[in-house]
């Protein structure tokens, strides 16, 4: 009996511990370290290759991405985040003595992208991407804020983030570290040459772009076992960028060199967070490191021929006779009646990249929504896509979308209107 009762004290015992340490940490972390936040305003006189070269590595990394609020100051911060776990901020990080980080020396900006670490000492929030910036040398980090600190300053405050007990201590930030910050990331190809290697540096360290197309877990980590296999960023898919997940889509390193380098390629266009990092990001870096990039990408060794039938098998060009009818009605004034496409205005539907994906998801979504109409490197302004939502029943819209993934993206007519309905 005695014994039963002290069992039931043990998981009690367990959490006061562990409220008594979070207390303890977050007494010290938030007091102590605090006051690490005064200092000189730093002054950086860095030559003008050097600011150059940070411009960049600023671009190719992305940074002002998160840092820069719609319409607002560049690098002045202000993004909201949305996560599992609440409302992350980026911050100013303009050389703004009191809001940025005009303050900060090349060591306290190094351990930011290396280590997560803030000035004062507090953990940042891996929203902010260091596990993969993790593997930036040492002077790539000095050139990007040799450029930054040569940035006007903006007077602009942080705002503070807004997360849930107990993810709202960033001490917890130490714990999820030691689980899952690693000195580099798994190469998603095979290869050795020194342009696979560039390519990997490109892809994995400055376009982190396995923080959108690789999984997450439980705890908000990427899930390093399965680099690159794809992952849902709010309505759309990120989809597989494995060298046999791209390959067996008909993607060539010509196609990647021409989609990263301008948004557009002869079958498909970016569209919702891709469009943004081309136009902020990729779409700036050199010849050759876009070609680098498409090597890392498909690696050194051949890719197994892509999978796609030229023509949908008889039978199931009957099961999708109702969803053609809706695209003539609904589609095929801009996609053209064969899906052909109009140059330079509409994308093509025969073999669209959106159609070849396994997932129908981004299909669906972009008939629902619609796409802004969007610039691109090569072109001022594509027509804009409407949404169809109103116009299309579940059922209607799942066979349209099958008629579609049958007929032009060798896909099989898997979509159920309890598909759509959920993704509505
Ligand atoms: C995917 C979004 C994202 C990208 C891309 C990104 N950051 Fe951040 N960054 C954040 C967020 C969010 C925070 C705040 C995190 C927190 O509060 O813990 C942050 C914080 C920082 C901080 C700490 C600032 C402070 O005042 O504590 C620095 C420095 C920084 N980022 C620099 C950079 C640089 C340089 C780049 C490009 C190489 C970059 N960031 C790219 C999201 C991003
Ligand atoms: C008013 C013209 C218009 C109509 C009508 C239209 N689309 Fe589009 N659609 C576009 C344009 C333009 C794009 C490219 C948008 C961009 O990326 O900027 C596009 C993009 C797409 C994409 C994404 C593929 C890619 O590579 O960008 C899909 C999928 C798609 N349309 C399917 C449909 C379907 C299905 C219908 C009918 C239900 C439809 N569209 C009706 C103009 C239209
Ligand atoms: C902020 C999130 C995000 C980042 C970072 C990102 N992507 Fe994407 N990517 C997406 C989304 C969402 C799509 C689907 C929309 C589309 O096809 O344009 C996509 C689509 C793609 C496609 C088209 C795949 C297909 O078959 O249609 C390729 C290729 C791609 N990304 C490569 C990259 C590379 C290389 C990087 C790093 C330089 C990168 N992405 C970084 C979100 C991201």
């Amino acid at each position: 009996m005695k014994e039963r009762r002290f069992r039931k004290l043990i998981p009690w015992a367990i959490g006061i511990a562990v409220l008594g340490f979070i207390a303890v940490g977050a007494f010290f972390s938030s007091n102590l370290l605090r006051g690490k936040t005064g200092g000189p305003v730093q002054v950086v006189n860095a030559p003008a290759d050097i600011v150059a070269r940070g411009k960049y590595l600023a671009e190719a990394a992305d940074c002002a991405a998160c840092h820069t609020a719609p319409g607002g100051a560049p690098f002045a911060g202000g993004l909201a985040m949305q996560s599992g776990f609440g409302t992350i901020y980026a911050t100013n990080i303009t050389p703004d003595p009191d809001n940025g980080i005009g303050r900060w020396t090349a060591d306290d900006f190094w351990r930011a992208l290396h280590d997560g670490v803030r000035r004062d000492g507090q953990q940042l929030y891996p929203a902010m991407p260091y596990t993969s910036y993790r593997g930036m040398t040492r002077a790539d980090a000095d050139a990007i804020y040799a450029y930054l600190m040569q940035l006007r300053p903006a007077k602009i405050p942080n705002r503070t983030t807004d997360l849930r007990f107990p993810f709202n201590i960033r001490l917890g930030m130490r714990g999820w570290n030691l689980l899952f910050l690693t000195d580099t990331l798994p190469a998603v190809s095979v290869g050795h040459t020194p342009a696979w290697e560039r390519g990997r540096y490109v892809v994995d360290v400055l376009g982190h772009c396995g923080e959108c197309h690789t999984p997450r877990g439980l705890l908000g980590q990427m899930e390093l076992s399965q680099p690159m296999t794809g992952s849902t960023l709010g309505r759309f898919e990120a989809p597989d960028i494995t060298p046999d997940g791209l390959a067996g889509r008909g993607w060539t390193q010509a196609a990647l060199r021409e989609f990263l380098g301008s948004g557009l390629v002869e079958d498909g266009s970016a569209f919702s967070d891709m469009h943004l990092v081309v136009m902020r990001s990729t779409r700036h870096l050199t010849a050759n490191d876009l070609s680098k990039a498409a090597t890392y990408l498909m690696g050194d060794r051949p890719p197994p021929p892509a999978a796609l039938p030229d023509a949908p098998p008889p039978a199931e060009a009957t099961t999708t006779a109702a969803g053609r009818v809706t695209y003539v009605a609904l589609c095929s004034g801009c996609h053209g009646l064969n899906g052909e496409g109009i140059p330079n205005t509409v994308v093509p539907m025969q073999g669209n990249t959106t159609l070849r994906l396994v997932n129908p998801r981004n299909l669906v979504v972009s008939m629902l929504d619609g796409i802004a109409a969007q610039s691109f490197s090569y072109l001022q302004r594509m027509q804009a896509m409407p949404p169809l939502a109103d116009k299309l029943n579940d059922a209607q819209a799942a066979q349209l979308a099958n008629y579609l993934r049958v007929s032009f993206g060798g896909q099989k007519p898997d979509v159920t209107p309890d598909i759509v309905r959920g993704l509505r």
